[in-house]
């Protein structure tokens, strides 16, 4: 028996389950603090109303035999596709039904998508970059390149038509340093992959922060998308789904590599290892799309925004560097004083009772940075932006 041994080139732990884990520390050893989280990217506020309502009507069908239902279709019910589909439309984008694959989230699907590719891939990531892209790649003992994002290039990297790559990771806006890229820098990442044959695996889960109309939404605003990339998108971030799981995944007809269609074996590999979304969470999904859902989500990330504005005035009043925030619920900041990420994480943890996640954790590039989210309660980002003011002030 042999165990694969790809996973021990990983490291010990997940950055976010090593942050929750001192900070639980942390916190046993000092009951009488208020910590206040910044870290993991998790949302506080609560579904919208026209979300829960369709929750109760759906779970109240799966109450009267008439309308009850038990496995739905492998890709998503019709209702939920052609909503996804329509908002897509409102992008200036037209998919096909069977382009649409909805799923329990994008972090599930950006692993489960490596099914359909070679191991002897070249796979690109940026750094600093989501563990999970990493993680999953060493998982399967891919190879892995890295692109450098620092400050010179505001952490959005171009392509280097001399690094080969056959599979690139892109997140925009980006996780974790709130930077976004404008359509024609997009443009010229279509451009490499299609010359190279590469394939963009594009994580969108933040799309619906873009306020910046030079900004794209769904990589398949830009010409030529359909047939390099594939589009992982999440409910997570734009509805408050981390805890009830929704997404989806556009793999377009167009995407063929070794004369194969990417769509076919994406639709083979979720046919046979996935039974599909709860009939109650795609209901919910599609509440969503509504008119007064999405007016409510607005709603919500409008409130996310007034904390990411918030960290931003406290930061710009420290003069320190940071990007993110606008386009983004995250600010990326560097660690005053040269510290280090990990050094500025416990300091900040002790000092001012403030957890956020250290740059380090998203590569050798987020080293001397930090990153903060807006998803937290308004008054308690308010108050943790007076703490860290007054510790750093002191
Ligand atoms: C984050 O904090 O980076 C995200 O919440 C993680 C995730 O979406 O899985």
């Amino acid at each position: 028996m042999n165990i694969n041994r790809n996973f021990l080139q990983l490291k010990d732990g997940y950055l976010f389950a090593t942050v929750a884990q001192k900070t639980k520390a942390y916190a046993a050893a000092h009951p009488e603090k208020k910590v206040i989280r910044l870290s993991i990217g998790d949302v506080t506020r609560p579904l919208a109303p026209a979300v829960i309502r369709a929750m109760h009507a759906a779970a109240d069908d799966m109450a009267r035999k008439e309308t009850f239902k038990g496995y739905g279709p492998d890709f998503g019910y019709a209702f939920l596709v052609d909503a996804i589909r329509a908002y897509y439309r409102e992008k200036g984008v037209c998919l096909d039904y069977d382009e649409v694959f909805v799923s329990d989230g994008a972090k599930s699907d950006c692993g489960n998508i490596l099914d359909i590719f070679g191991e002897d891939n070249l796979v690109l990531v940026p750094d600093p970059v989501y563990p999970v892209y990493v993680d999953t790649n060493l998982m399967a003992g891919r190879r892995i390149v890295y692109l450098n994002a620092n400050e010179q290039n505001g952490f959005l990297p171009m392509p280097d038509p001399a690094v080969k790559a056959d599979i690139v990771y892109l997140c925009s806006p980006n996780n974790p340093t709130g930077a976004a890229y404008t359509r024609e820098q997009l443009s010229a990442w279509v451009s490499y992959a299609r010359e190279r044959g590469a394939v963009i695996l594009y994580d969108a889960a933040y799309e619906f922060f873009v306020t910046d109309p030079a900004c794209c939404r769904s990589i398949f605003e830009v010409e030529g998308a359909e047939e390099c990339a594939i589009e992982l998108c999440s409910l997570s971030k734009t509805a408050g789904f981390t805890g009830v799981r929704c997404g989806y995944t556009v793999v377009p007809k167009a995407l063929v590599r070794g004369g194969v269609s990417l769509n076919k074996l994406w639709a083979r590999r979720q046919s046979t290892k996935f039974n599909g979304v709860s009939y109650v969470t795609q209901c919910a999904a599609a509440a969503v799309f509504s008119e007064e859902g999405m007016r409510e989500c607005r709603e919500n990330i409008a409130y996310y925004r007034k904390n990411a504005a918030c960290i931003a005035a406290c930061l710009d009043s420290l003069g320190i560097w940071y990007t993110g925030g606008k386009n983004s619920p995250y600010l990326w900041m560097k660690c005053p004083q040269g510290m280090t990420s990990w050094e500025f994480f416990d300091r900040l943890l002790e000092e001012a009772n403030v957890v956020g996640t250290p740059g380090s954790g998203f590569g050798r590039n987020g080293e001397g940075y930090f990153r903060l989210t807006a998803f937290g309660d308004a008054a308690e980002t308010e108050e943790a932006c007076r703490r860290m003011a007054a510790w750093l002030r002191k």
